[in-house]
């Protein structure tokens, strides 16, 4: 069945004491998980993930992701994490193909192939971006743009490995920048994205994936975002920042 989901990415952002405090704070306001919450996931740094983990509201209602993961499995790649290092300090999510890793890190599709193949052997669940940029869009060529980049980078894995992906719509030129997609320009790309899934797997797996919105979006505008039909949640850069925006967002389906 197709989830509610709302995911924090806390980006290069806070200290230990204030990634603390943070969590402490959606703690005490989201406090335990009713039946009908979305599932809440928080993407802290890496040298935060531990503490941050411990410091979870109790009864599992906000769960622990990862901003990234390297492709292979361990071994000599110094300053590298690892997706089996993740999930043994309770990560059971990662991000992948985030643009900022595609545009200043050069992860291109075949490398996030890999990431993908690998984060979901050690069992984490890939939270996996696409989105275009304003050029893009401009020159009308969205559509074909995100086909591309799901055919490349996400339509390889089996039926069983995309039962366990998360899909995450974030055009370029939303990010940081306080302009968001409208809810229809938003609603039209995931219906998109959606038969997409459907072309390449099954009609089943189209109405199961969860696909998030990320953009700007925030404790205003997240209410009217996710009210469209395919708009499963979404994935929060800058307020997530803010315990009570990042909660009043959880709180808008
Ligand atoms: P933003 O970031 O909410 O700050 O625009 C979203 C994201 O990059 O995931």
């Amino acid at each position: 069945m197709r989830q509610k989901f709302v995911a924090g990415n806390w980006k290069m952002n806070l200290t230990y004491p204030g990634a603390l405090a943070l969590i402490s704070e959606i703690a005490d306001q989201l406090g335990a998980a009713k039946p009908t919450d979305p599932v809440v996931v928080v993407c802290p740094p890496f040298p935060f993930l531990s503490g941050v983990g411990e410091h979870l509201p109790k009864g599992g209602s906000v769960h622990l992701g990862a901003q990234n993961a390297h492709h292979k499995e361990g071994g000599a790649y110094t300053g590298e994490v690892e997706a089996k290092m993740l999930v043994s300090v309770g990560c059971e999510y990662v991000i992948l193909g985030h643009s900022e890793r595609r545009q200043h890190f050069r992860e291109d599709d075949a490398l996030l192939g890999q990431k993908l193949k690998t984060a979901l052997a050690a069992g984490l669940k890939p939270i996996f971006c696409v989105g275009e940029s304003l050029e893009t869009r401009e020159a009308d060529e969205t559509f074909d743009f995100i086909a591309k980049q799901l055919k490349d980078g996400l339509f390889h894995l089996s039926n069983e490995e995309f039962a366990q992906v998360v899909i995450a719509y974030e055009p370029v030129w939303a990010i940081g920048t306080g302009k968001t997609a409208t809810s229809a320009q938003a609603q039209e790309v995931h219906a998109f994205i959606r038969e997409q899934v459907a072309r390449a797997y099954t009609a089943a797996a189209a109405t199961d994936v969860s696909i998030l919105y990320g953009g700007s979006a925030n404790a205003q505008n997240a209410r009217e975002l996710f009210s469209q039909p395919d708009v499963d949640g979404g994935l929060i850069g800058g307020a997530s920042l803010k315990a009570a925006d990042f909660v009043a967002i959880v709180r808008s389906f």
